[in-house]
């Protein structure tokens, strides 16, 4: 993997859809992913969110966020204010990584190697999309991001990603509302729109 990446990098890409091409051609990092699942979204959105890594759906529909947290993102983006198909969706990793138990395929956290692996794309990407604002939807993303671990509890709100030219914002991942009990959903996913509520209201301040 380390050579294929190599390999990779010096094939510096001219557009995202070089980039998207390279990075469906690639082979996951662990074994059984279906495809590569590349962001969406129109180049020049004011708004990029990352997530983990595809899920079951995002894996079999080669498309990002098309599942169950992905739904709940997009109710939310909606009670926001925020329109889905303005925005850019993309993953800190590009490949479903998971557990088969019995039919069902069970979502492994990617490692931080795995996440350090993809780094290289997801900055290309966002160079090529330019948003202003970068949403890092939980940990991974974070991580993806800065290269550090952080607590999204005492992270979470606006952030500055060092080095990077866009604004940046820190907050759950829509799957971690779905693990919740269900008595902590309503005020977690309440948390959860609020946090978008600000992430919109700081996409229109960057914008001046
Ligand atoms: N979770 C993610 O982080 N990304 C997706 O695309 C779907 C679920």
């Amino acid at each position: 993997p380390a050579r294929a990446l190599a390999a990779m990098s010096a094939q510096e890409p001219a557009s995202l859809s070089d980039l998207n091409a390279l990075i469906r051609r690639s082979e996951p990092l662990v074994p059984g992913a279906t495809q590569a699942v590349p962001g969406e979204g129109p180049i020049g959105a004011p708004i990029a969110f990352v997530g983990e890594q595809p899920g079951d759906q995002e894996d079999r529909q080669g498309r990002p966020f098309v599942g169950p947290a992905g739904q709940l993102l997009s109710r939310a983006l909606a009670e926001a204010g925020l329109d889905r198909a303005q925005a850019y969706l993309t993953n800190a990793v590009k490949h479903f990584k998971f557990e088969e138990r019995g039919k069902r395929r069970i979502h492994q956290k990617p490692s931080a190697g795995e996440v350090a692996h993809y780094r290289w794309w997801l900055d290309r990407e966002l160079g090529f999309v330019g948003p202003r604002l970068v949403v890092a939807l939980g940990a991974t993303a974070v991580l993806a991001l800065t290269g550090r671990s952080v607590p999204i509890t005492r992270a979470r709100g606006p952030a500055r990603f060092d080095g990077k030219p866009y604004q940046g914002f820190i907050t759950v991942h829509p799957s971690y509302l779905l693990r919740l009990p269900e008595a902590a959903q309503t005020d977690a996913y309440g948390q959860f729109v609020d946090d978008l509520r600000r992430v919109r209201a700081l996409a229109e301040e960057v914008r001046g």
